[in-house]
């Protein structure tokens, strides 16, 4: 090999990348902390059968997207292909349930691997930040993590999207179901593509989400879920719905969403985004319940519910919306010494600094004044502190505010005082600007706005 590159469907991620991942992490990780939700983390690989067996025999994931291989003892390992299996052979292998107060609430942000074709916004390493309910079957568990993704997309400043819901039923009302579409698709079988003849024996509900043939009518005019599911199962779609409304979640009710992964049973929903010109990445996230899925590990029977954000979606939306254009990476300080004899003092301020928790970079080459304030201006520090011979000869230090270019010599004593009475200014002059600044949504101008009508800054008012 004479090159070196990206493996398909991965990605680098640059500074200028994980500033922005960091960005949406740490929202995420603030809301799922509002709902009281702690953090697990599961191993990156586990053994195969633990997804053959939840995310299903009958499922694309396992028959055609699974990283398998075996290990140096022979053993079948897979790199996960999504989060929610390992969490709870976690929780099972645990023994979480003699201990668990419920719900057990849990999140979890990390990659899983997919072999599908790559295209835009479809990779084979996925970032996903998760979430697993266990313990409780209740209608409102059910809406608290759809209200979870809801409250999380505002903190992101995602408004772009709609929550598609569907009951796919407890076991009672898919056996029933999957006997119906047998029925329906036993003399279709030709027109059907291989897959799906492999998932007519199998799992005939898989047929319905095939990328090849969900636009043929045979498939179109499949009997739907909703006219097989128990009295119970109907009414805890409502319930759910009910509580969705009384919160005013932009969500609708799409009868043919099934959802790729073997575990569910109930509730299942996805959520979808789109760009301004109408270009769609896939969901954004989805989930649903899983009621039967940690008694089938081996723990006790416990109804669960549970959704993943895409991780890579959400920013590819955020791009599109311009969420990040505010975000810079912030810097304090970057210390400027001139001349030779500066630099062990320079560097002693630069520590000093640090030691205040200011963050704080210098300059080690002795470059030119202007060519170290370019650098302090391009890490985005808010000040530059310049350390000539005088500032040596005084113990002093020269504080420049880089972009109002003020600037005044003080004592390193006094450096850290002004420094945060600068920021602190800054933080009362934010505060003031917010309470009575524009309040028009597509700017962060300064202008004064007079009620209902457009302020000079030429943004209109919703
Ligand atoms: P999933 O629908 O397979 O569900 O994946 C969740 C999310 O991961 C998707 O909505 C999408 O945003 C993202 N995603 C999946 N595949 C790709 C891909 N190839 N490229 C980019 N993004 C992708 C699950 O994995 C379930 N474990 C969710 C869950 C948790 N259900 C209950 N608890």
């Amino acid at each position: 090999m004479d090159k070196y590159t990206l493996p398909r469907g991965t990605q680098d991620f640059l500074p200028e990348d994980t500033r922005k991942l960091n960005y949406i992490e740490s929202i995420l990780v603030d809301a799922a902390h509002l709902f009281g939700f702690e953090e697990i983390r599961t191993p990156i690989f586990e053994h195969t059968p633990l997804f053959t067996r939840s995310v299903g025999e009958s499922s694309d994931i396992v028959n055609k997207e699974m990283y398998t291989f075996l290990d140096r003892s022979n053993r079948s390992i897979t790199l996960r292909p999504e989060g929610t299996a390992g969490v709870i052979r976690a929780f099972v292998e645990n023994k979480l349930y003699a201990k668990s107060d419920y719900p057990l609430r849990l999140y979890y942000n990390g990659p899983v691997f997919r072999y599908e074709r790559p295209q835009a916004g479809r990779y084979r390493q996925i970032q996903q930040f998760g979430y697993e309910t266990i313990g409780i079957k209740s209608p409102y568990m059910d809406a608290d993590i759809i209200l979870l993704a809801v409250s999380s997309l505002y903190m992101l400043g995602i408004k772009n999207y709609k929550i598609v819901i569907n009951s796919i039923g407890d076991k009672e009302s898919r056996n029933k179901y999957k006997e119906a579409l047998k029925e329906h698709f036993t003399t279709h079988l030709d027109t059907l593509c291989e897959d799906c003849k492999r998932r007519y024996e199998q799992n005939p509900l898989r047929i319905l989400d095939c990328k090849i043939d969900s636009d043929k009518d045979i498939v179109k005019n499949a009997p739907k879920i909703k006219d097989y599911l128990t009295e119970e199962s109907k009414e805890y779609l409502n319930a759910v719905i009910s509580l969705l409304k009384m919160f005013e979640v932009n969500f609708e009710v799409d009868d043919n969403l099934v959802r790729g992964l073997d575990y569910y049973s109930d509730v299942v929903f996805e959520i979808l985004s789109y760009t301004k010109d109408g270009k769609d990445y896939g969901a954004i996230g989805a989930g649903g319940r899983y009621d039967y899925l940690v008694e089938e590990i081996g723990g006790p029977s416990l109804p669960c519910v549970g959704f993943a954000f895409g991780v890579d979606r959400l920013r590819l939306i955020m791009e599109d919306y311009n969420v990040f254009d505010k975000l810079q990476g912030e810097f304090d300080c970057y210390v400027m010494p001139i001349g030779e004899e500066s630099l062990t003092y320079a560097y002693q301020v630069t520590q000093y600094l640090r030691g205040n928790g200011l963050r704080c970079d210098l300059d080690f080459q002795l470059r030119s004044f202007r060519a170290q304030f370019k650098s302090a201006q391009k890490k985005n520090a808010t000040f530059a502190i310049i350390i000539g011979s005088d500032e040596v000869k005084n113990q002093t230090v020269t504080l420049k505010n880089i972009q109002t270019k003020e600037q005044f010599t003080v004592s390193v004593n006094e450096l850290i005082e002004k420094i945060d009475q600068y920021f602190q200014e800054l933080v009362m002059r934010q505060y003031q600007e917010n309470e009575h600044g524009c309040d028009c949504e597509n700017c962060d101008c300064d202008h004064e706005s007079d009620g209902d009508h457009e302020c000079n800054c030429h943004h209109h008012h919703h």
